[in-house]
Formats: structure tokens, sequence, C-alpha cells
């Protein structure tokens, strides 16, 4: 098993992921957890994607030597040591003071790779020089298509394993809940990697929503293709024949994703929408999901569901907020000690191998 830290957090700090949700909201102001913990409208997508991975039930097979347990992983570029990631998230450093390079740090401790976002407080050059850990960086598809083709050839060089493009965001969503946009930020806070963008407004480097480009269609994630010399994964996918598209235009992976409850109210929860995406894409690409996943179980029903990663964003900043690196770091821990704990009493020995097999069947659960 790998070991938890609980020197490091006291017999009395926060031991599960809720808990850390919990700890975080004490500590951020109002504006700010609200921008963390809101979804869009009236949350029922942000609520689903929890309580839908609580719907489903495990199957415990017993009787299995579950004395060594691998939760290796493959996602494009990277060997993973378990499949627990760090997805793509704004502005680290209204959470902590070191803002993305304390999450890189806990991060690389924890095993995790990290999607730094493209909203990152702290530019991609400096994360990468500060981090032994794997890193890919995340775009928003951009009114600018030079500019963008040179931010990905960018973070290549600097040692990008992989350029995610986030499609589920042509336009923000209705987030009634956050109190701010979202984007302006702080005095003293920029977006160093998108700070350059023609026609941004100047001020602290924030950026208007006119820079999310709505007419960013398959012709230019075609041409992106062409000119990333990483591999691509796109994130943002919910529909099989969408996913079926992607990998006939030569992604590297799908990424199941309703953007954590954020865009579209009532769209599905992820884990929901993973099995169409999944059987779409039939084996050809990894399919990665995130949306919800709070639980080492739940990790365990992503994979049974076709995903050979998950990533967290929500907790990953709660952990930023509450202990900084070490934070970041034991919420990871405390999901792949969940999951190798779910795995063995399952019966399950290897990440690679879980099926549906682990799931009670859906007949008996409706
Ligand atoms: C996000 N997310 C996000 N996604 C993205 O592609 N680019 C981004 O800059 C951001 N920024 C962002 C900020 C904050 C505060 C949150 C909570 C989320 C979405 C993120 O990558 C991911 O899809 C969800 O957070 C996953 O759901 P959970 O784990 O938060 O339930």
């Amino acid at each position: 098993m790998h070991p938890l830290a609980p020197e490091e957090h006291g017999a009395s700090g926060p031991r599960t992921l809720g808990e850390y949700e919990r700890a975080a909201l004490e500590r951020l102001a109002g504006p700010v957890a609200d921008y963390l913990l809101g979804g869009a409208a009236d949350e029922h997508t942000l609520r689903a994607n929890t309580g839908r991975f609580a719907d489903i039930r495990l199957a415990p097979r017993v009787l299995t030597d579950v004395r060594h347990l691998d939760t290796s992983a493959e996602v494009p570029g990277i060997r993973l040591e378990h499949p627990v990631m760090l997805a793509p998230t704004g502005a680290h450093r209204l959470f902590h003071p070191r803002g993305e390079l304390a999450t890189a740090e806990g991060a690389a401790q924890a095993g995790a790779a990290y999607v730094v976002s493209s909203y990152s407080t702290t530019s991609f050059a400096e994360i990468a020089a500060a981090t032994d850990g794997p890193l890919w960086f995340q775009l928003n598809p951009l009114p600018d298509p030079e500019f963008q083709e040179r931010i990905v050839r960018d973070v290549a060089a600097l040692g990008a394993r992989a350029v995610v493009v986030t499609v589920d965001t042509p336009v923000p969503g209705t987030r009634n809940r956050q109190r701010w946009n979202g984007l302006d930020l702080p005095e003293g806070l920029t977006y160093p990697m998108l700070g350059a963008l023609a026609g941004l407004r100047p001020k602290a480097g924030a950026i208007h929503r006119p820079a999310l480009d709505a007419g960013f269609g398959w012709a230019d994630l075609a041409r992106l293709i062409a000119a990333c010399p990483v591999p691509v994964v796109v994130k943002g996918v919910l529909r099989g024949d969408d996913a079926a598209r992607l990998v006939e235009l030569g992604v590297a992976a799908v990424w199941v994703s309703n953007h954590g409850g954020r865009n579209l109210d009532t769209a599905p929860a992820a884990i929901d929408a993973l099995p169409h995406v999944a059987s779409a894409v039939a084996g050809r690409v990894p399919v990665l999901l995130d949306g919800g996943v709070r639980r080492g179980t739940d990790v365990l029903k992503a994979l049974a569901l076709g995903a050979c990663a998950v990533l967290i964003g929500r907790p990953a900043l709660c952990g930023l907020a509450v202990g900084g690196a070490a934070g970041v770091r034991h919420v990871v821990d405390v999901l792949r000690t969940e999951l190798e704990m779910a795995m063995a009493l399952c019966g399950v020995t290897t990440v690679r191998e879980v099926t549906t097999d682990v799931l009670w069947p859906v007949r008996e659960r409706e």
C-alpha cells in the first residue's frame, strides 16, 4: 500500500477529499470559494457528477491473491505510477501564494501528472523549470491561430508531453453562483501564458470573454494537430459520435468531461457519458475522465467503464488551499490509497485489467 502521511497532517487534519473541501471552504474568501466549488445554473450536472458514481454498486470478488497491486497506467507521453492526474484549473495563486509551483511540487511528490491550464498564474516555463514531474499543457481555442500555434510549439519545447485542447467551452457557461467572472484577476496576478494575446485588455493580463473562439471547428482542430509537435488530447467530449470523429481526425486521447458541471447544466454526469465514448473509441486511443471523482471507488468504477486514467479538478485546489504542496500531495495519496483498497476488496490486482466484472450488474441496480 502506498503510505498516507498522517504525521504531516495530524490526526485532526483532513482525511478524505470531502474533508479537504470543507477545510478549504473555511479558509477561502466567499467569491474564491464560489469560483472553486460552483457549477452552471442550477447545478444539476455538478451534483450528478458525484451522485451518479454513488449509484453504481461494486461486486467484490473474494479469495483472490491481492498482496501485489499494479496501479500503473499509460496516457500519451507518460507512463503513470497510478491513474490519478490533476485536471487543468485556473489561477492557483488565488488559493496559495506559491500557486502552480506548489501544485506542481505536490503532484510530482505524489507521482501524479499535472495538466497546466492556460489560465495559470505562473508561466509554463517557470513551472517546467521547477518540477521533474510529467506535465501536459491545456489550451482553450483562441481567436488567433498563429498565436495558438506558437504557444503549443513553445510548451512542447519546454517539455509538455501533450497538449490538451478544451472543446466544451465555445462560450462560457451560466455560472450563477460565481460572484465574479473568474477571469478578472486581483491586482498583482496575471495569466502569463495568455497575456500577450492580441486584443486582450492589458490590465493585469486579464482576458475578456471574446478571447474564447466560438468559431473553432473540425478544420481548426486538424490544423492545430498538424502544427503541434506533441500528441493532442481533446477534453470535454460526452457524445460517442464526436469521440469517433476525433479518433479519425488523429487525436491521441479522448477526455470525457462536462467541465466539472460548470458549463452546460443538465448535461449528463461524466460517468454516465463514459460508456458511450468508450464504446465509440473502441480501444483505438486512451479514454480519460474527469468530473466528480472523490473516492478510490470512483476511480475503480471509471476504469471499469473504459477510462485508462481519471483527473481531479476541485479536490487538488482544495488540497492546495489547505496545505500547499503537501495538501496537493496528500489529496492524491488519499485517492490512490483508497483505489488500492477498493481494488484489493474487489479482487483485482492490475489497473489495466479492470473490467465491468467489478460492477454489480446494472439490471440488479434498477
Ligand atoms: C476548471 N476546469 C478547467 N478546465 C479547463 O479545460 N481549463 C481551465 O482553465 C479550467 N479551469 C477550472 C477552474 C476551476 C476552479 C475548476 C473547478 C475547474 C475544469 C477542470 O479541468 C475539470 O474538468 C473539472 O474540475 C473536473 O471536475 P471536478 O474534479 O472538479 O469534479
